[in-house]
């Protein structure tokens, strides 16, 4: 399965996506081709190093490439200008020039830290996309951007930089511990609420399997999604207008993070948010009555919470404030309008302002009886 990414107005960084169980063994002449560089750094966090950091750069020098692998300790933690200085640094004293190229492989994390090492580098040096986390697979890769986060807050400083290439290999989810598995279906849920009824009932359908890790499932899910993803990233490639949608379940699920400490991880979060974000959207009359429903029942079936796992209304109420994308007082969520379709206002834009006084009440309707996660 191979999906092409057109990123107007830059067609030359259009690529493709390929998705398919073992195509990891087809990373050395891929990249030959579609990024011929002088020599090549794999970024990798130390626990997908110790997994297959040795096999990537096996397979790199086996064609001839010269290849070295650069590894930092993995986790959100490390998504910082800190370690974005370190592998700079990194790469000068290895003396890598502007004839160079990042491969990027590990969740969602690397994508980011390695990605805008990639674009800042010497002004910016071609990077390709080796996806190892669902959640990396079905969205960190595809659109783009990259960064790291500061004490602000999440993704503050960062940019723009298309890669050449994504090879997505659901072999490698075998390895994924399962929260990280789950954290991924909910991005892909989210997909299927706001922009395909049948890919939300197959998920649906399908979770047990793909809980399950069933190489066949996950092939399309990572297809369905990235095509999604595709779709709106080549219509929007710098997120002025329609691509919002892809942040359903985020104002919250943003907030619900933060609020935690980082403890819950990054698709759990949003897994929540969506289930507030959907109250809220009944409650503003931009919802269907029913879509909460439906979407509980999916993400129950996806092994998914189900409610938000809140200690302070008001304190994450206060936190969507942070949130880089409530651009006036009131956050704005991007919404269903009913299972399979997004919402647009009456001035034609894809979010929409909800009132912390709704979000408030959104949150408490959703939250009783929270179970832990
Ligand atoms: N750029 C974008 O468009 C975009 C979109 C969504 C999320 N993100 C970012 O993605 C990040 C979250 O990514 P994530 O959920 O993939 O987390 P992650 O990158 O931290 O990966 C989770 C953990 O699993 C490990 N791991 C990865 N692949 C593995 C494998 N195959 N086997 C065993 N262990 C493996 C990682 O090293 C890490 O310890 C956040 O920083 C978020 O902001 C970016
Ligand atoms: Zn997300």
């Amino acid at each position: 399965m191979k999906v092409r990414v057109e990123t107007t107005p830059q067609p030359t960084a259009s690529y493709d996506v390929v998705i398919r169980a073992g195509v990891l063994a087809e990373l050395a002449d891929r990249v030959r081709s579609v990024a011929a560089a002088e020599r090549y750094a794999v970024i990798a966090p130390g626990d997908v190093a110790a997994l297959y950091g040795a096999g990537v750069i096996r397979d790199l020098r086996a064609v001839g490439l010269a290849a070295e692998l650069l590894t930092f300790e993995p986790g959100e933690a490390q998504k910082t200008r800190a370690v974005w200085a370190e592998l700079t640094d990194r790469l000068a004293a290895l003396e890598f020039g502007r004839d160079s190229c990042i491969i990027a492989c590990g969740g969602g994390v690397t994508g980011d830290l390695a990605g805008f090492v990639a674009a800042t580098y010497m002004r910016g040096v071609p990077v390709v996309q080796v996806p190892t986390t669902l959640l990396a697979m079905i969205d960190a890769s595809v659109g783009g951007k990259t960064g790291v986060d500061t004490s602000a807050g999440k993704n503050l400083v960062g940019a723009f930089h298309q890669p050449r290439l994504v090879l997505a290999d659901p072999l490698l989810l075998k390895t994924l511990p399962d929260a990280e598995l789950r954290a991924g279906l909910a991005e892909a849920v989210k997909h299927g609420v706001m922009l395909d009824r049948a890919y939300f009932d197959w998920i649906g359908e399908r979770a047990d399997e793909l809980l399950a890790r069933d190489a066949a499932a996950l092939e399309n899910l990572v297809a369905g999604s990235v095509a999604f993803k595709a779709a709106v990233v080549a219509a929007d490639p710098f997120e002025t207008g329609r691509r919002a949608v892809l942040n359903f379940g985020h104002t919250i699920g943003h907030a619900l993070e933060r609020q935690s400490g980082y403890a819950l991880t990054h698709g759990i979060a949003v897994a929540m948010g969506m289930v507030v974000e959907v109250a809220a959207g009944q409650l503003l009359g931009v919802t269907e009555p029913g879509t909460l429903e439906q979407l509980v029942s999916v993400l129950r079936r996806c092994d998914l919470p189900d409610r938000p796992h809140v200690t302070s209304l008001d304190q994450v109420v206060a936190a969507t404030r942070l949130d880089k994308k409530a651009r006036n007082a009131a956050p704005r969520c991007a919404l269903p309008r009913e299972i399979g379709a997004a919402a647009s206002d009456s001035a034609g834009r894809w979010t929409h302002d909800t009132p912390e006084n709704v979000l408030a009440a959104a949150l408490e309707a959703t939250s009783a009886g929270a179970r832990n996660v």
